[in-house]
């Protein structure tokens, strides 16, 4: 059984981690930290776990954590994972990050976007970017991987066989994107209180969201040319799920079926995602699981062409994409833990 570490196990991807990694027939939880002042045995945190799990989270000591564990996920605030992974890695210890720390080859677009001096820059080139289904042959072959955010997961994945391909306008990408509350972790702040969220529904950082230059980077990465979508954020009264709805410009015309094939045969052998035509995804059918619903909507209109995708922010935007990372990381089934 491989032995693994959760760093920041008090969070919301920090309690999801926990519950896939229960499940999983390969690994023990060994060793859990927070932020938090005193040792608490984890089932007091998350009453859930109450008879199913004795481990106590500490506060972050990391050569007790090197002694205890031999695998790491990092389930903290960008800004803190650049303090700890560099630690674990320079014992070679394998790391998946779920932060936006390690996501951005270019260090200025990370320190504009999040307003923070990158200080590790050698293991920033060495993170392969943890978007299975785009980079699995790197991901196996890797000790660090950084695990994309919950929206450019699902924009990516929908996004990701036409750019391949060639065959949108590269200035053409507008992105609608709706989440529930966990996308943004469990600290509280008014902006996140019942009576503010319940009942309504809201556009946020309207075309500035740091989302967007994750997105550019990798679409521009895979399309060999320059990619800037526009992206707009809503907050939905959600715990939680993504829907996305993308609006693109073929560079030619082209029917719903060729474009639905080009989907299918992109993905037909990948484990967790799912391809409709001419039918939109909807949150329900993917919440509580690692799966991402690609819905090839409409051709129509001079050229124009709609993509819906929908994944758990918590699952496949996180943790259980995380996992799938580490399972791939270790030569475990792919899917192992996560169906
Ligand atoms: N939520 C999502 O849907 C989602 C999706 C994709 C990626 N992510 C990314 O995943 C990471 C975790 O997200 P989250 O939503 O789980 O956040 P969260 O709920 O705010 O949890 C953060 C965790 O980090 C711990 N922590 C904070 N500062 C620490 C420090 N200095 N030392 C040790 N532990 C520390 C916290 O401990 P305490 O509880 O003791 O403060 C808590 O366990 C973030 O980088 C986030 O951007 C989140």
């Amino acid at each position: 059984m491989l032995k693994v570490g959760i760093i920041g196990a008090t969070g919301y991807a920090g309690e999801e981690l926990i519950k896939i990694l229960l499940g999983h027939p390969r690994v023990t939880i060994s060793y859990l930290a927070a932020e938090i002042e005193k040792p608490q045995p984890i089932n007091r945190i998350f009453g859930h776990l109450s008879g199913r799990m004795e481990v106590v989270c500490k506060p972050l000591d990391i050569a007790e954590a090197k002694a205890k564990a031999e695998f790491f996920f990092l389930a903290l605030p960008h800004r803190v994972s650049l303090e700890v992974a560099p630690q674990l890695l320079q014992d070679d210890m394998p790391v998946v990050d779920l932060s936006a720390d390690y996501r951005f080859k270019d260090r200025g677009v990370y320190e504009e976007w999040y307003g923070v001096t990158h200080t590790d820059p050698g293991n920033l080139q060495k993170a392969v970017y943890g978007l299975p289904e785009w980079y699995r042959s790197r991901i196996r072959k890797s000790k660090f991987v950084a695990n994309p955010g919950c929206y450019p997961t699902a924009c990516l994945l929908g996004l990701l066989p036409l750019v391949k391909k060639g065959l949108i306008k590269p200035d053409s990408v507008i992105i609608d994107a709706k989440s529930g509350l966990t996308g943004a972790g469990r600290k509280a702040s008014v902006d996140f209180f019942f009576s503010e969220i319940n009942e309504n529904a809201k556009a946020y950082k309207v075309d500035c969201h740091q989302h967007a230059p994750e997105i550019d980077q990798i679409l521009s990465y895979i399309g060999k040319t320059s990619y800037q979508v526009v992206f707009v954020p809503h907050l939905l009264p959600l715990n939680r799920g993504i829907l996305v709805t993308m609006y693109v410009q073929l560079k030619k015309a082209s029917s719903i079926d060729v474009l639905y094939k080009l989907y299918r045969d992109s993905y037909c052998w990948e484990p967790f995602l799912r391809v409709f035509k001419d039918h939109a995804p909807q949150l329900k059918d993917v919440v509580g699981t690692n799966f991402c619903d690609i819905g090839v909507v409409k051709s129509k209109k001079h050229g124009l062409f709609i993509l819906v995708a929908a994944i758990d922010n918590l699952i496949k935007g996180a943790s259980g994409q995380a996992v799938q990372n580490m399972n791939i990381m270790c030569g475990f089934k792919e899917s192992e833990g996560l169906l």
